[in-house]
């Protein structure tokens, strides 16, 4: 396994694929089980593998947690290795965004909801690091989670209204035993946040319930999960939507396929989970 810092050794490495398939796991590293799922998965179907390691600043906010995200190459190092990874791509921001750096990329509609209304500007920060990483790494297929559903909708559309030769694959949400899904953000969880961080999976778990029980009033649903949240004084619901799996706007009725969607704050710590119903 070797570890890429430098933008012009990536494109260099990329030119000389030699017509061998190439798995593509973009990341900003902390490393978990959700990450390593994606690896085994484009180690299974592929000739090479390229995990990238880079904590993108223009995805986040002014008062968002960019300095505080955890960095913690060696830890990721090692785990990568273990995955029998072959290259590791851990540019620095400076040559990510050089000086005189001017565009910017925006997919339209589908970041007009969930995550895309309360963090102005962040789908458009994964786009441009997203597009820029594909350019360099040239893979044959690029691999994401579906707890960032709605990251995955926008850059897939990205990829086909630029015409960009990836396939985007998207996989299962791993969780912990409790139900609560991995994340490199719960190690900012205090014992107390940690203990009700499981009742966002339970909310969203109730509402796919009820879905599939035959109910289909999304508004009436939707307040019985929120109010199953509001017990517990120490969460505090940014969103809680059922949406369009495809166009991903809030519907009134469910009469096709959805994604229960659901952001919390406990204490600083935001937290995103969602599932996909098709009835
Ligand atoms: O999902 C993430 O970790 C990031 O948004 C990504 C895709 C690596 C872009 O920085």
């Amino acid at each position: 396994m070797k570890t890429i810092k430098h933008v012009s050794e990536m494109v260099e490495i990329s030119k000389n694929y030699a017509g061998k398939s190439v798995g593509f796991v973009p990341t900003m590293g902390a490393l978990h089980a959700g990450h390593l799922s994606l690896v085994k998965e484009a180690r299974k179907h592929n000739d090479i593998v390229v995990v990238s390691i880079f904590v993108n600043p223009a995805q986040f906010g002014l008062r968002e947690d960019f300095g505080a995200y955890p960095r913690v190459l060696d830890k990721d190092q090692a785990l990568l290795d273990r995955e029998n990874v072959d290259y590791i791509f851990a540019p620095e921001s400076s040559e990510m965004y050089p000086e005189g750096f001017s565009t910017s990329i925006h997919v339209a509609n589908l970041t007009d909801y969930l995550c895309g209304y309360y963090r102005p500007g962040h789908f458009d920060g994964v786009a441009l690091v997203v597009n820029k990483l594909l350019n360099m790494v040239k893979p044959t297929r690029a691999y994401f989670g579906q707890k960032d559903a709605q990251q995955f909708r926008m850059l897939k559309r990205m990829v086909g209204d630029l015409n960009m030769s990836v396939e985007m694959i998207e996989m299962p949400i791993v969780r912990e035993p409790d139900g609560l899904a991995l994340s490199s953000r719960n190690m900012y969880l205090s014992s107390e946040e940690r203990k009700v961080a499981p009742m966002l999976h339970q909310a969203i778990k109730y509402t796919v319930d009820q879905i599939k029980s035959g109910r289909r009033d999304a508004y009436k649903i939707k307040r019985e999960a929120i109010n199953k949240l509001r017990v517990y004084p120490e969460i505090k619901v940014q969103y809680f939507e059922i949406v369009d799996e495809e166009k991903l706007i809030p519907i009134s009725k469910i009469t096709s396929k959805v994604i229960v969607a659901a952001a919390i704050y406990l204490g600083k710590t935001r937290l995103i989970d969602n599932e996909i119903v098709d009835v």
